[in-house]
């Protein structure tokens, strides 16, 4: 262990749906590897004893991963549980008092963002934040200038370079592999630009629908939830310049100078669609005008990419749930193949991971037609990769920012999508199972259209 790694991980929110759902699998997976030598505290107003929280974790892993005993034991002999309001300025001083020694602990954030501010102001002026590493998941605001005020408290309280903002994408191994693919391949960057590269397509497919988020999505929708973060975040790895070195912040300046260059959206580029059928789900409001889907077009105002479209659409309730990015390539001179029938290439970013390489082949028989095929290569997942939490949350107590998003870059992020933010165009219904309104077609369409697997 380095001398600035966590010596101790204090979870805010320790009741709560995401530490269900992903804290206490990486946090067993992480004891599991021996990397969670440090005491680990849950802080909630729940009522509830150690006990409790206990026989939480464990009924956590029985539905998320199952329960490795040996990890298990690791984990629970490091839990500790504090009940206390965030609100209450004593919480703070209880914490500090529990910390003992501890000098860098690191605090996650598992809690509404409403609160992010409180808790990071309690813990600045209680002497906990000192040393320390605050960590946070998106949203990071609900617009630009939300997203400011909140980067503006939690610099009251910690020093930047000590903020960790999860962005789970990143946390992916095929999302890593993007900036990999591109740099360890020197057959792609003499055509990774304007003179080659038709346009580039991102989807991100969801065949269910809000799954019970109701309440939290009907305040969100597409473009806030998975758009201006997840989606963003793969433009930039897709569309950044080679890093001058390999070292973070160098690739981090990179992602961010192209979310930078990106125009912030017109009302043109986009189409804005919500599935039949989502005013009536829980908690979302009868009249709602929350999208459940996004389709929309970026221009990247850089050397590289000047006039070459980023297309992305994104839903839920779509035919299959996969996210993928399609880059395509100009047909070669004379060519009598249809646009969108042309070379591209397919990264296939979940569920399973998959890199696939459009070409055209003779077809056989008399004359010289062509035909599309696909070079492809199908990664299973390797039974002991790391889940994105186990890698996010691993890497922030070693202090290592290199996967995190930037303030720079999640403000660089909002600039782009302020624009189309509510209600600034029609919202179509479509129906469940189709891909959005057909009005979606017509961003692509004079691009050869949406990229059909097969
Ligand atoms: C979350 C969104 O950030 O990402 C969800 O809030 C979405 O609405 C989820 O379903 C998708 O993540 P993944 O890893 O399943 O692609």
């Amino acid at each position: 262990m380095s001398s600035d790694h966590s010596d101790a991980l204090v979870f805010f929110g320790a009741t709560g749906d995401l530490v269900y759902k992903q804290i206490f699998p990486a946090l067993q997976a992480l004891a599991r590897r021996g990397r969670l030598e440090v005491p680990v505290i849950g802080v909630a107003k729940s009522g509830w004893t150690l006990e409790q929280l206990q026989a939480r974790a464990r009924e956590s892993l029985e539905k998320h991963g199952g329960v490795d005993e040996a990890a298990f034991a690791k984990l629970l002999s490091r839990l500790r549980y504090l009940d206390a309001d965030y609100n209450d300025a004593t919480t703070y001083d209880r914490l500090r008092e529990l910390l003992g020694a501890a000098a860098h602990p690191a605090f996650y954030l598992a809690i509404p963002p409403s609160l992010f501010a409180t808790v990071a102001t309690g813990l600045g002026k209680s002497g906990c934040a000192r040393g320390g590493r605050v960590i946070l998941e998106k949203p990071f605001g609900r617009d630009l200038a939300s997203a400011r005020a909140l980067n503006a408290s939690l610099r009251a309280a910690f020093d930047d370079s000590a903020v960790f903002r999860i962005d789970h994408y990143l946390g992916k191994e095929p999302v890593q592999n993007l900036g990999v693919f591109r740099f360890e391949n020197s057959l792609l960057e003499p055509v990774w630009n304007r003179d080659h590269v038709d346009c580039v397509q991102i989807t991100m497919a969801e065949s269910f629908g809000v799954q019970g988020r109701g309440a939290f999505y009907d305040g969100v929708g597409a473009i806030r939830d998975v758009v201006q973060n997840h989606l963003l975040q793969v433009v930039s790895l897709l569309g950044m310049e080679p890093p001058l070195t390999n070292y973070h912040d160098a690739i981090r300046e990179e992602q961010v100078k192209v979310l930078r260059a990106t125009r912030p959206l017109d009302v043109a580029d986009l189409v804005r669609g919500q599935f039949t059928g989502y005013r009536t789900e829980e908690g979302v409001a009868p009249e709602s005008t929350v999208e459940t889907f996004a389709a929309l077009r970026l221009h990247i105002d850089s050397w590289r990419w000047e006039g070459v479209p980023f297309f992305i659409r994104a839903g839920k309730k779509l035919p299959v749930t996969m996210t993928e990015v399609v880059v395509r390539f100009k047909r070669p001179p004379l060519s009598r193949i249809p646009r969108g029938d042309s070379n591209y290439i397919r990264l296939r970013l979940g569920p399973e991971v998959a890199i696939g390489i459009g070409a055209r082949v003779k077809q056989p028989g008399e004359g010289n037609a062509s035909v599309q095929t696909e070079l492809d290569v199908v990664h299973y997942p390797d039974g002991d990769a790391m889940t994105p939490y186990e890698r996010l949350l691993g890497d922030a107590m070693a202090g290592d920012p290199m996967l995190f998003a930037t303030e720079e870059g999640v403000e660089a992020a909002w600039s782009i999508v302020e624009p189309i933010l509510g209600n600034a165009t029609a919202l179509r219904e479509y129906a469940p199972g189709t891909w959005g309104p057909e009005e979606a077609e017509a961003l692509t369409e004079p691009y050869g259209g949406w990229f059909v697997d097969g």
